[in-house]
């Protein structure tokens, strides 16, 4: 277990005793059912499969804090679903002040701000069934992420050729969307084509999206995948051992800067020193309108003893100083491709992001 305290959230073993079979179309980290948000718990993967039972605003608000849920576009799902409930208990004068708890709970993901906005709309027109109509709105995101990952999935496994062995970064599968994954995606689609020959996963510290969440993932889809640290990157590139790198996006700026899990910009320079094609797979739900570059993205910075422990234990000295930026930015001209669910954008991309934005279909 790692992140902040999970008081008061109760802990099931599985709801309704389903399936969950990660490696199925309709694998979700999340579901409504009888006014109950369930959360599959990330903090406990891959040893245990517990998920939370959410009834109110504040436990969902919760568990996007601690990251029992994450990932940018199972963040703004979650965040549907945690508004829905907050009017469906409490009516609609309940719905300001839990849409500024969630909102404040993860800066950088700008799905979140999404979510909530596309809510603000609904409300803006619901008349008396609010609750009913941010439910629907809630299932409606839902459904439309997998929907965009699936096509995503085939745009980008057209970028493979034969044999290729791709790179990624954090996880980006079914865990961080509200299913089938993005980045994660168009590696499950390349394999299902025939054209993926390995799938190397970066660990991803400090809190290990890559070695607990993209190697569970992996494993049930039947991937072959090798772990290795983040700081092995360079020397798999050096050694002609990666054709192309794949990974996802918390925002997009207008210009194509792309804010990621910290190390994507690291991954992004030695792709480019190599030789590397480097690509951002992401919803256009990720592209953020009102950032013309990344210096406009704000950065989450996260507790300094997620980088000083390891499960509980202290890998460094007591009263360490430590810095814990979440996620970094990387520069459009570092970028081979973006691929989203109306094809993959190409630089320039203030005009390819343009142009996508505009594109007819829910975004
Ligand atoms: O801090 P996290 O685990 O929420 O960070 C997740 C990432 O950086 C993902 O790459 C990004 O959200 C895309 S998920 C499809």
């Amino acid at each position: 277990m790692w992140g902040v305290a999970d008081k008061g959230i109760e802990h099931r073993r599985d709801p309704r005793q389903q399936e969950h079979d990660v490696a199925g179309d309709d694998f979700s980290p999340l579901r409504f059912a009888d006014d109950v948000v369930w959360i599959l718990d990330q903090t406990r993967l891959p040893r245990e499969e517990s998920w939370l039972e959410c009834r109110t605003t504040e436990d969902v608000a919760a568990a996007i804090r601690r990251l029992s849920i994450r990932g940018a576009p199972a963040i703004g799902v979650a965040a549907a679903y945690g508004l829905a409930v907050a009017v469906r208990r409490d009516g609609d004068s309940a719905y300001d002040d839990a849409r500024a708890l969630l909102a404040a709970t993860r800066p950088t993901a700008v799905n979140l701000r999404w979510a909530l906005e596309r809510a603000d709309a609904v409300r803006a027109v619901s008349g008396d069934s609010l609750g009913e109509a941010l439910l629907a709105l809630a299932r409606e995101l839902h459904a439309h992420d997998i929907e965009c990952n699936k096509r995503i999935g085939a745009h980008g496994a057209r970028l493979f050729r034969a044999g290729d062995r791709v790179l990624t970064h954090c996880n980006t599968g079914a865990l961080a969307t509200a299913g089938y994954g993005t980045a994660l995606g168009v590696i499950r689609a390349a394999h299902a084509a025939g054209t993926l020959d390995l799938v190397w996963v970066d660990e991803t510290r400090p809190l290990l999206q890559g070695a607990r969440l993209t190697a569970w993932e992996l494993q049930r889809l039947d991937i072959p995948f090798r772990l290795v640290t983040d700081s092995t990157a360079g020397a798999l590139m050096a050694r002609g051992l990666v054709d192309r790198i794949v990974v996802g996006a918390d925002r997009i700026a207008r210009n194509g800067d792309t804010a990621n899990k910290v190390g994507t910009y690291t991954v992004a320079v030695l792709a480019h020193r190599h030789r590397v094609p480097f690509y951002i797979a992401a919803p256009r739900s990720t592209i953020d309108p009102r950032a013309a570059s990344g210096a406009d993205i704000p950065i989450e910075e996260r507790d300094a003893t997620e980088v000083t422990t390891v499960f509980g234990n202290d890998i460094a000295p007591p009263g360490t100083p430590a810095l814990n930026l979440a996620f970094d930015v990387t520069p459009a001209d570092l970028i081979a491709g973006i691929v989203t669910e109306v094809g993959v954008l190409e630089p320039p991309y203030e005009a390819s992001i343009a142009t996508a934005l505009a594109h007819p279909g829910m975004r």
